[in-house]
This record gives structure tokens, sequence and C-alpha cells, in this order.
């Protein structure tokens, strides 16, 4: 825990939809916690969301969304550094220096390149060159932990191989971060079983109406298992539920799924109220923050300004590294 004190822990999201469990317990929660013990870096990666949103105006509102979602969750701007992507373009130009030392068999094993591409994405460098600017992201703040759920665990593989080589190339100038991922909230599943994904369509949102959110929960898929037979608890419910329960919570739905006469459709109305309990205290303030955008705008100008005072330090750092910085 003390090391943790000490040490930069940086991670972002991409407004490439409305942000939702999955997002929540992977990544948002436990970012927010960080913000006690370490130095938080958290931004919004509208960059990389122009892979898959070609539309300004749900870019903008996404964007503006996903900053009210982390503010009214507790993320606070004066004890991190919050930030949107594009407010620090220095992240490009490392990018850019960054490239020359991502090798094409490393670009070529993303799988979640792939996986969009087998999901009917059109392939272009942007998708492709994704890892990149992700590095980046976490190499100009000289970050050490980078908080992600699973499906992100390549991405940072890919992260050390960059800053490692360009290390090896020019003497130490990067930090090489680890990933940090939490076995329990690593992989949350949504409503029809496959990963929670803004891309799947299987998501229950954080911040919805009460109708919409009731009916997600309705709609998760449960199997036909006789009402006296133990149930399967490798299933969506049960892990849903699991997250917002300690262990004993835990322990005792376990044994309710053990035993006889357990409906699902009660097991639904419980988990529905758990997530309305767990975040009706943020409901206020975060229609407080989408009815005041200017204040909003003016939380991420000064996080913005703040990451760029160490994005222009490590930036110059590795432009004289590499000998773009000529005289
Ligand atoms: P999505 O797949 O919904 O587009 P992102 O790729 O924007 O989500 O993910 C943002 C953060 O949330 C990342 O750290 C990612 O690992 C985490 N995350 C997303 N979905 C899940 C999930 N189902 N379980 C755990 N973590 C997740
Ligand atoms: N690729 C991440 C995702 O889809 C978002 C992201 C962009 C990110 N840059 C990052 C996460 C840097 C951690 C660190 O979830």
């Amino acid at each position: 825990m003390s090391d943790k004190k000490q040490s930069r822990v940086l991670s972002g999201i991409q407004p490439s939809g409305t942000l939702h469990l999955g997002n929540y317990f992977g990544m948002m929660s436990r970012m927010i916690k960080y913000q006690e013990e370490s130095e938080l870096f958290c931004f919004i990666a509208n960059y990389h969301a122009l892979t898959t949103v070609p539309d300004s105006e749900m870019l903008i509102s996404n964007t503006f969304n996903a900053a009210c979602d982390f503010l009214a969750l507790g993320l606070d701007p004066e004890k991190s550094t919050f930030w949107v992507q594009s407010d620090v373009p220095q992240v490009t130009e490392l990018t850019w220096m960054l490239s020359s030392h991502a090798s094409i068999g490393l670009m070529d094993r993303a799988t979640s390149y792939k996986d969009k591409i087998a999901r009917g994405i059109k392939p272009n460098m942007g998708l492709y060159s994704y890892p990149v600017l992700m590095a980046a992201d976490i190499l100009l703040f000289d970050s050490q932990i980078v908080p992600v759920g699973k499906d992100q665990k390549q991405h940072l593989e890919m992260t050390r191989d960059i800053a490692i080589r360009f290390n090896n190339t020019f003497g130490e100038t990067l930090i090489v971060p680890e990933s940090d991922i939490e076995e329990r909230t690593q992989l949350v599943p949504g409503i029809d079983g496959q990963k929670m994904s803004k891309s799947y369509g299987n998501t229950i949102p954080i911040f919805d109406t009460e109708k919409k959110i009731r009916k997600k929960i309705m709609k998760i898929i449960t199997d036909t298992t006789d009402i006296d037979e133990p149930k399967d608890k490798d299933t969506p419910l049960f892990q849903l539920y699991c997250l917002f329960l300690d262990e004993a919570g835990q322990k005792e739905l376990s044994n309710r799924y053990d035993g006889k006469g357990l409906q699902y459709g009660i097991v639904k109305q419980e988990l529905f109220e758990k997530v309305m309990d767990h975040f009706g205290p943020f409901r206020e303030k975060r229609d407080q923050l989408s009815s005041n955008p200017s204040h909003v705008y003016e939380v991420l100008n000064f996080g913005a300004e703040k990451a760029r005072k160490v994005a222009d330090k490590v930036l110059d750092r590795v432009r004289s590294a590499a000998g773009v910085n000529y005289h």
C-alpha cells in the first residue's frame, strides 16, 4: 500500500457510448479510490473514439456525459488530474515518435483490432495504430500503474514492449508501466452473457432512467433449470449481483443458488434495487452537473492545464533522447 501512495496511476475511457457497469467496476470505481492514495491521472480518450464514432455531435455529447459520470461518481479534480485527451495534443506527437518502435509483428497480434474487423468495422490506420496512441497516453505522463479491465491487458503489454524498445535504442527515457487488473471485476458480463461492452448493445448503464435500467436487468439471460434444482453460478445474473455484495452476501447468494426454490425474477428485482441503491446517491450530483455545462468545461480546462505541464516535460525528454531537439 505505501508503495502505491507514491505511485502515479493513469487510465482513460473512450467516449464511444453510454458508460456502464463494466466500465464502472472494471475501471472507474477503482480509479476514484486511487485518488486518495496516489497521484491520479484520468482522461477521456476522444481521439481513440474517433476510430469508431464518425458523428461529431455524438462525440461531443458522449465526451460531456463521460465527464459528468466521472465527476458525479466522486472523481475529485482537485485531488487528481482529469482532462479530455484532445486538450493535450502533445500525445499525438509522442504517438509519431513511438511509431518507429512499434514493430509490425507486434501490431499484427492485437486482438482488439482483429475483433473490430471481425465485427465489420472497415480496417483503417486509426484502428490499426490505436495501441500506439494508447502507449503514448500512458508514457507521456510517466505512468507507473494502469487500472483497466482484462480486455486491455494486451494493449498494456504492447505499451511496455514499445517503451522497452525505445529505451534500448535511446537509453532509459520512458517509465515502463504495469497494468492493474482486479480479479473480481476484470470481466463484467453483459445481459447476454458476453463481455459487457458499449459496442455489443448488452450493457446496463450507470445513469439511465429507473425504467430503462429495470428493463435491462429483467432481460438478463437465464436458463430453464427447474425451480427446485440447484442453479448454475457461472451466469451473468449471479456474477452481476455479486458485484454489489460483500463476501458474506456472496456466500448467502451462493447458498440460495445451491438450494431449492430460487426464482430468477425475484433475484432480478433484488439486483435492480441494489443498482438503484448503489448509484442513487450520485444521481442528484449527475443531474446538477449535466445542467451546468460551463462548470464541467471549466473543470476539464483546469485538468488539461495541469496535464499539459507534465506532458511538456516528458515530451521534451523524449525529443532530446531521440535527437529531435537539435540545438
Ligand atoms: P467498452 O468495451 O464498453 O467500449 P471501453 O473499451 O471504453 O469499454 O473500456 C473502458 C474501461 O472499462 C477499460 O479499462 C476496460 O477494460 C473497462 N471495461 C469495459 N468493459 C468491461 C467489462 N465488461 N468488464 C470489466 N472491465 C471493463
Ligand atoms: N483503450 C482503452 C479502452 O478502450 C481506453 C484507453 C485509451 C486507455 N488510452 C488509454 C486506457 C490509456 C488506459 C490507458 O478501454
